[in-house]
């Protein structure tokens, strides 16, 4: 399949360097509490360039943030390699970011310092790891709120102490899940478009999970689509829609709802299977993985 013409233009104008984020042929099984195994990824191969915003969906349970967790490092493929920069992922990356669905921002501490956790832990100096952060902070729109503690904001505010909290240690890569699920249908849509805006600051490499199909095609440069699990690619879609983009207002592009079209077929399938096996005594627990 065709990459995108922007996609093409970051591999290629002769940067020749590897690819931000490289799954090859991975698989991972789990050990369950019960002594059996389960199999939740098979031959999955994702690449993702430099500066490119990769939007995933698939199924409930098929296995989303189980990829996410081996490009972080969090887990370890049980086969086939997770490469960074064209290096193994051996542990943690400093240089990934990764926004949770739920809230993990540190309850006891200000906005200013949640902002600040990342370099502190680094060790920068703290005078101008303060400016950073203030300027972080008024990059996501909560200038005069440093002071605040996380149970004094909407959910909305939190989720952008938490962008700022990423953004402030400028990850070459950026991996985001389901992000705005639990907020509502204007404060995500609005979150949106502050994430594209300041993704075009620093250009991280994205993967960003979701479940909203429109919001995947909103954001990304690809789009991939995973199967119910054990999850592996079924189709890559590029979204070659012009940026800058505004996600309320791109929906209506007859291009979008032509993609939209052709991404839900393909998604289709999978939700019925995963659903399916829900209604049925079927458990997808294999023990030949
Ligand atoms: N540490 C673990 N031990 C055992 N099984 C696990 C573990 N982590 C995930 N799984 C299983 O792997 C499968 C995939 O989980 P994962 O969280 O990646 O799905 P997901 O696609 O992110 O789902 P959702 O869309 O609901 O967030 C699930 O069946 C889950 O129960
Ligand atoms: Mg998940």
């Amino acid at each position: 399949m065709a990459m995108p013409a922007q996609t093409m233009s970051m591999f290629g104008g002769g940067e020749t360097g590897p690819p931000a984020i490289e799954l090859r042929g991975v698989s991972k099984v789990f050990d369950t509490s019960g002594g059996g195994r389960y199999q939740a990824l098979r031959d999955l191969d994702l690449t993702v360039g430099a500066g490119e915003f990769c939007a995933v969906v698939g199924p409930t349970g098929c296995g989303k943030s189980t990829t996410l967790t081996l490009v972080a490092g969090l887990e370890r493929p049980t086969t086939g390699q997770a490469l960074v920069h064209g290096e193994n992922v051996s542990g943690i990356g400093s240089d990934v970011g990764f926004v949770f669905q739920n809230d993990a921002v540190f309850p006891w501490k200000t906005v200013l310092d949640n902002v600040l956790a990342g370099p502190r832990f680094r060790g920068r100096p703290s005078g101008q790891s303060r400016v950073d952060a203030l300027d972080w902070l008024r990059r996501v729109g909560l200038n005069g709120f440093e002071d605040r503690y996380p149970h004094q904001l909407s959910g909305g505010m939190r989720k952008r102490v938490a962008l700022a909290q990423s953004l402030i240690n400028e990850p070459r890569i950026l991996l985001m899940d389901e992000p705005f699920s639990a907020l509502d249908v204007q404060t995500r849509a609005i979150m949106s478009d502050e994430l594209l805006a300041l993704w075009e600051l620093t250009r991280p490499a994205v993967v960003f999970v979701t479940h909203d199909l429109e919001e995947a095609i909103a954001l990304g440069d690809k789009v991939v689509v995973l199967t119910a699990g054990p999850a592996t690619v079924k189709e890559i879609f590029p979204i070659d829609l012009p940026r800058p983009r505004t996600v309320q207002e791109i929906r209506f592009d007859p291009a979008f709802v032509a993609l939209y079209q052709d991404i839900w077929h393909a998604l289709r399938d999978e939700v019925d299977v995963a659903y399916s096996r829900t209604t049925t005594a079927t458990v997808p627990v294999r023990g030949d993985a």
